[in-house]
């Protein structure tokens, strides 16, 4: 039996957390991880050039709708373990986390690493011998080996790609699984440590250009899974078939899991990393192809709302959600956007609702006002808030509106006490208008 000695343990435990840790961006993935290692008794250094944002965190005053966020922020600075600033500095770990927006490439997008690059060049005079550089940001494969040549010998370096879901960030921080890609053994058995602080997970260890394919190989299973399930719900609607219907006794076989459709796929993980693989391979033409289809979704519910509101003379269109998912406030790539220029390119009036988002690229509205004359609702994003309209607030909403229709791109609308109360319910992927039978 191995015999435990409780002192070495005790004495390894508080060399780890002597350890300094600098991470570098303090987004939605950069925040809650320093937090977390500091809560977990790390001095951490939080580094954002984002003046702005660096001096919300120290005031408590940053507004990101994630739950327990900000309870592990305050208490991560208030134990003096978590300091936020603009500048790196130096530190035995560096983890980078910044974003990797995908930008267009000849008539495709690809990764831009400037970011990642800028984020390198900031640490690199910081780096000493014996340092661990942890990239989390999603990247291309081979990025990791490029930067370890350029942070040079005697650095370690290993990705440690993120895979939480916004919302619910704190709780699959801890618990997911995570894989660890090094550039060696030993900079993935370093990572590993510090990982193993707080995560309750299994930790796997491979090489750094697996890692990297590991989490875009993920997302793309999701969107090219989400492509499947919009061209069923195009293909439904042509034929007749509730696709909502179909998917779901479909995927009562045990070996089917077809994901939902809806009005296009957005966020900053699955609407982009697939085109990292694309970038890199002339062999990913389903990847290809099931990106451009989901990125034509927004089109496609623009002709249905061009469709429902055909003959009324101005037709106001109000929208209700403008997140790229439910009950969240994050609006980067929502399909939404893409909606609301396309309707206004028609002239068409358009007001937009949501109860989450804070910042959108067009005004956000109160509730009354977005629906007041409005001739069609189009619900965009699965909010809780809209699933739990009751009969008087529904019965509120219909009578300030001029033409009492609604579109339900997600399925999420209490169809029978819509129609109920007045309204004219259009689901997406329906093909109620074409069907000849009913049972
Ligand atoms: N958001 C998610 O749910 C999620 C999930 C998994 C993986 N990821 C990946 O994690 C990475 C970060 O995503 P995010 O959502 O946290 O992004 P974010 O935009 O919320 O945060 C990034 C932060 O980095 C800062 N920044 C940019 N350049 C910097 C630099 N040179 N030095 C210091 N700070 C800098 C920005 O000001 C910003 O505050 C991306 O690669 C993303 O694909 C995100």
């Amino acid at each position: 039996m191995e015999v435990i000695n409780v002192e070495d343990e005790v004495s390894k435990e508080k060399t780890k957390k002597n350890k300094k840790i600098c991470v570098v961006g303090l987004g939605y993935i950069g925040l809650p991880t320093a937090s977390m290692l500091a809560n977990h008794g790390y001095k951490v250094v939080g580094v954002d050039i984002d003046e702005n944002k660096v001096n919300a965190i120290k005031n408590g005053t940053l507004q990101i709708e994630e739950p327990g966020l900000m309870t592990l922020v305050k208490g991560a600075i208030n134990s003096g373990n978590l300091i936020v600033k603009t500048e790196p500095e130096e530190a035995d770990i560096f983890i980078i986390c910044v974003p990797t927006p995908a930008v267009e490439n000849n008539g495709t997008k690809k990764c831009d690493l400037s970011y990642v690059w800028s984020a390198a060049r900031s640490i690199k005079p910081y780096l000493k011998k014996g340092n661990l550089v942890i990239i989390e940001s999603t990247i291309p494969p081979n990025t990791t080996n490029k930067l370890h040549e350029f942070f040079g010998e005697g650095i370690y370096v290993a990705h440690c790609p993120e895979r939480v879901l916004p919302g619910r960030i704190l709780i699959e921080l801890v618990e997911n699984d995570r894989i660890i890609g090094g550039v060696d053994k030993k900079s993935a058995e370093l990572a590993k440590e510090i990982y193993q602080s707080f995560v309750d997970g299994n930790i796997y260890l491979t090489d750094a250009t697996t890692a990297e394919m590991v989490k875009l190989m993920e997302n793309t299973f999701r969107d090219v899974n989400i492509a499947l399930a919009n061209e069923f719900a195009k293909v439904c609607e042509e034929i007749g078939v509730n696709v909502w219907e179909a998917i779901e006794l479909a995927n009562k076989h045990p070996r089917v899991n077809i994901l939902k459709p809806g009005p296009g796929v957005g966020g900053h993980c699955i609407s982009i990393d697939p085109w990292f693989i694309v970038e890199k391979s002339k062999n990913a033409k389903l990847i290809k192809t099931a990106r451009e289809l989901n990125d034509k979704m927004p089109e496609y519910v623009c002709n249905l709302i061009l469709r429902e509101v055909e003959g009324i003379e101005n037709p106001k269109i109000a929208i209700l959600g403008v997140t790229y998912k439910g009950n969240v406030d994050d609006t980067r790539e929502s399909p939404a956007k893409k909606i609301v220029a396309m309707l206004i390119s028609k002239n068409f009036t358009v007001k937009c609702y949501d109860p989450h988002a804070k910042v959108f690229d067009y005004e956000l509205c109160d509730l009354r006002s977005c629906i007041e004359n409005a001739d069609c609702i189009v619900v965009l994003a699965d909010h809780n808030e809209f699933k739990d309209f009751n009969e008087e607030e529904i019965k509120n909403i219909g009578s300030k509106m001029r033409t009492k229709k609604i579109i339900d791109t997600k399925n999420i609308l209490n169809h029978e006490l819509w129609e109920k109360c007045g309204f004219d319910v259009v689901l997406l992927g329906d093909g109620k208008r074409f069907r000849k039978s009913k049972l």
